[in-house]
């Protein structure tokens, strides 16, 4: 039997309009536009401001995309998969929430929650259920509303983050294009650095956790940063060698945004030049999930049949890891 492949097949995105910038930040908080872009590299980020809108508005709205810009038949597909860490409710799954909104009537549907990591075990966990030969069509959301759960009094994480949704069509194909390679990993170790006190099963909401803004991101950054760099760069190395990828065969670089000085210092462990990393942290910041998949979203009409990217994230838990796909598609044919 031919070996099968997941390959991507199309990609569709979505950012809200409201345009928060840092010189509005700096009037929120203690900070200032030179600290932001020098520390972070985020000029703007985008926030879902309307009432009554969650997670699953924006997955809609980038899977709506997806679907008119590939053509696919609703009802061809088996599966969606929508990786986040704010979800619309703690249940149902928002995947179950954007299966009602995009009317498809043969699919299942769950979330994944690997924080910043998501989209990245996502496309592994996708991939396999194409692979198995079970599902054919399968579509990936990274999705996050990251200003649900930021602090803007606290100047130590509100510059950093934004609110995006970019969604992915997977599909089985027998040449050898697609996902590639994966090395992903967990270290458990992470959770007093990176992680949300409340609202969980061990600290249930009440009165007290709203007063101590206990439902608010909390971050060790530096420590966070420390880990980040080392892990990201240490796994993109390794999935780089194993698979005979240099500086020169390399096409792009597709890094988690979360901070400009992290993607530099991947960047140059692989030796490749910054024309070749996708970088759009400037106008987003860390959409957390989203980041990937949106860096595909305003790359993809550079990208060609046959390129080879690797993808690299970071995230709470620890989650890291590094995906190598060669990309199936003229970018501009779409
Ligand atoms: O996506 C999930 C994974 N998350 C990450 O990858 C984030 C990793 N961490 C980071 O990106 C960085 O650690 C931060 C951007 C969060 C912080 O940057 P840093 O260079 O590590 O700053 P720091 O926390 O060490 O703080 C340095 C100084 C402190 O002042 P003192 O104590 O030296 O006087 C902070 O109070 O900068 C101060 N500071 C600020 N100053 C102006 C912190 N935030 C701000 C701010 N504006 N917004």
């Amino acid at each position: 039997m031919e070996k099968i492949n997941a390959v991507i097949t199309g990609v569709g995105g979505y950012v809200p309009d409201y345009v928060l910038t840092n010189d509005e930040l700096s009037r929120m908080v203690d900070t200032t536009d030179e600290w932001i872009m020098t520390r972070i590299g985020v000029k703007e980020r985008r926030i879902l401001n309307e009432e009554g809108l969650g997670t699953s508005y924006m997955a809609r709205k980038a899977a709506k995309q997806l679907v008119q810009k590939t053509g696919v038949n609703p009802d061809e597909i088996d599966a969606v998969v929508v990786c986040t860490t704010t979800p619309d409710y703690h249940f149902p799954s928002t995947a179950s929430i954007l299966c009602d909104k995009l009317g498809l009537k043969n699919a299942f549907a769950f979330d994944l929650q690997a924080a910043c990591c998501g989209f990245l075990y996502g496309l592994e966990v996708a991939a396999s259920l194409v692979v198995s030969g079970r599902h054919k069509k399968v579509i990936l959301v990274g999705a996050d509303k990251m200003s649900s759960m930021v602090d803007y009094s606290d100047r130590a994480t509100c510059p950093i983050f934004g609110d995006g949704a970019a969604a992915v069509l997977l599909e089985p194909t027998t040449e050898d294009y697609g996902i590639m390679d994966s090395i992903l990993r967990t270290d458990g170790k992470g959770l007093p650095f990176l992680h949300m006190k409340a609202g969980g099963s061990v600290c249930t909401p009440s009165y007290f956790t709203v007063d101590h803004k206990m439902h608010y991101i909390y971050q060790e950054g530096r420590t966070v940063f420390k880990y980040a760099v080392s892990n990201m760069s240490d796994i993109t190395a390794k999935i780089a060698e194993k698979n005979g990828l240099t500086k020169d065969n390399i096409n792009w670089v597709i890094p988690h945004q979360a901070n400009m000085r992290i993607i530099d210092a991947v960047a140059s462990r692989l030796q490749v030049p910054m024309e070749k990393v996708m970088v759009n942290i400037q106008r987003y910041g860390n959409t957390s999930a989203g980041t990937l998949p949106l860096c595909l979203w305003d790359y993809e009409k550079k990208l060609k049949k046959g390129d080879n990217l690797i993808f690299t994230a970071f995230g709470a838990g620890f989650t890291f890891g590094a995906v190598y796909v060669k990309w199936g598609y003229d970018g501009n044919m779409k």
